[in-house]
């Protein structure tokens, strides 16, 4: 059974339908299992989208509201420019409009969604989740719906996820969303910190098939809980309630301890691919493009450099969105879509790091 729609892809102008290459030396015993067996049903990637608000802040913009420059800023972090929301622009918003392209996209009606997770650590609210406000936006009302909280994994995580329920055929589709409003929590008068960030969302609609494709291959999550000062916002869980003073009024915003991240990721990012890579028995030459969220150019030049990864294999556009955390995969992923450089059959990997701290990937055959 195929419940995809078997409309042309708009991006690809490849059909649904066309049976995609196999990968010979990929064999099912390296594909995720269900209970040491490999699945019926594959969890493929049959429509994305993503939105970004119109409005920009430059580095040279930045330069006036922090001491700092453009010529510092680009060269420490490969960013330019980055979106920010305008106040009535909140992360349901952006998640439903990047989802309302990644539907169209896969031709798939809101109302035959039947899982929808938003990827996200600047939620709409407390609670409810932000997925039941794109649930509500999109109509989606067959969906079950919650947002998954796992900083800038956030999207790999998600697709795990769903990945799982597709293949043990509880579900038949899903919604991921990975949508940010960082900008909100950023403290625009510490320069560490405010020059990285940006807003944005990014979709994709996952289906199940019993055919020959095999959508996500593998993925892979981890976590450590003792690195969690490394980047956090503390206020307003918990531990430290809205109805109480702060001591500390900073909490408010995100605080990062740059150098620890940065060192931590590249180390995370060389293991996690290599970890990819051999499980699946993919050499460099089967993988298309290594997707990366996009924390910092030269934390991704850094770890492709270790992984012997040429450039053409190595997508960054963090120059014009900075780091968007949970949207970013999401987005860079949209961009490749539509720009042509990865297509049907081609092998792609997505890598995660953030806050936890946490990390994973996703081996998928586009
Ligand atoms: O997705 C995960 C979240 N992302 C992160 O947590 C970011 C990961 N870390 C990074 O991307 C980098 O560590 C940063 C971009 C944050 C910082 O780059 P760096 O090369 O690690 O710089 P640094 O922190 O070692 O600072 C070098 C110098 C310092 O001055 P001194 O002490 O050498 O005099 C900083 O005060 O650069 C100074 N500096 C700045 N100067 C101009 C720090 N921020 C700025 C700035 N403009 N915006």
């Amino acid at each position: 059974m195929n419940p995809v729609r078997h409309s042309e892809n708009k991006k690809t102008g490849i059909s649904h339908k066309e049976k995609l290459c196999q990968y010979p030396h990929v064999s099912n015993e390296m594909n995720n299992s269900i209970n040491g067996r490999a699945p019926t049903y594959h969890a493929v990637i049959t429509g994305c989208g993503s939105f970004a608000p119109a409005k920009t802040l430059t580095n040279e913009e930045l330069a006036k509201m922090v001491d700092t420059s453009d010529e510092w800023i680009t060269t420490r972090t490969g960013i330019k420019v980055r979106h920010i929301t305008a106040d009535s622009e909140t992360t349901a918003f952006l998640a439903t409009e990047a989802a309302k392209k990644a539907l169209a996209e896969a031709n798939l009606d809101a109302a035959d969604v039947e899982l929808i997770i938003v990827a996200t650590i600047t939620p709409e609210m407390v609670f409810p989740s932000t997925a039941s406000f794109v649930q509500r936006a999109l109509r989606a009302k067959k969906a079950w719906v919650f947002d998954l909280a796992a900083a800038c994994s956030g999207f790999v995580y998600g697709l795990s996820i769903v990945q799982q329920f597709i293949e043990s055929g509880r579900i038949e589709n899903a919604l991921v969303i990975g949508a940010e409003t960082l900008t909100k929590i950023t403290d625009w008068t510490d320069r560490r910190s405010c020059i990285l960030f940006g807003d944005g969302a990014g979709a994709v609609v996952l289906e199940r098939v019993d055919d020959q494709r095999k959508g996500i291959m593998y993925s892979t999550m981890s976590s450590d809980g003792d690195r969690w000062e490394a980047l956090n916002c503390q206020a307003y869980g918990s531990r430290y309630p809205a109805h109480k003073e702060l001591a500390d009024p900073k909490k408010i915003y995100m605080q990062i301890k740059g150098r620890e991240v940065y060192q931590q990721a590249i180390r995370r990012i060389v293991e996690t691919v290599t970890d990819c890579m051999n499980h699946c028995g993919l050499g460099l030459d089967d993988i298309k493009m290594i997707i990366s969220h996009q924390m910092n150019a030269r934390i991704i030049e850094s770890a492709a450099k270790r992984l012997n990864l040429p450039d053409e294999k190595v997508f960054i556009n963090i120059s014009e969105y900075g780091n968007t955390s949970a949207a970013s995969v999401p987005i860079a992923f949209d961009e490749c879509v539509s720009t042509g450089k990865i297509k049907r059959g081609d092998i792609i990997i997505l890598v995660a790091f953030g806050a936890g701290l946490t990390w994973g990937a996703n081996v998928i055959e586009f």
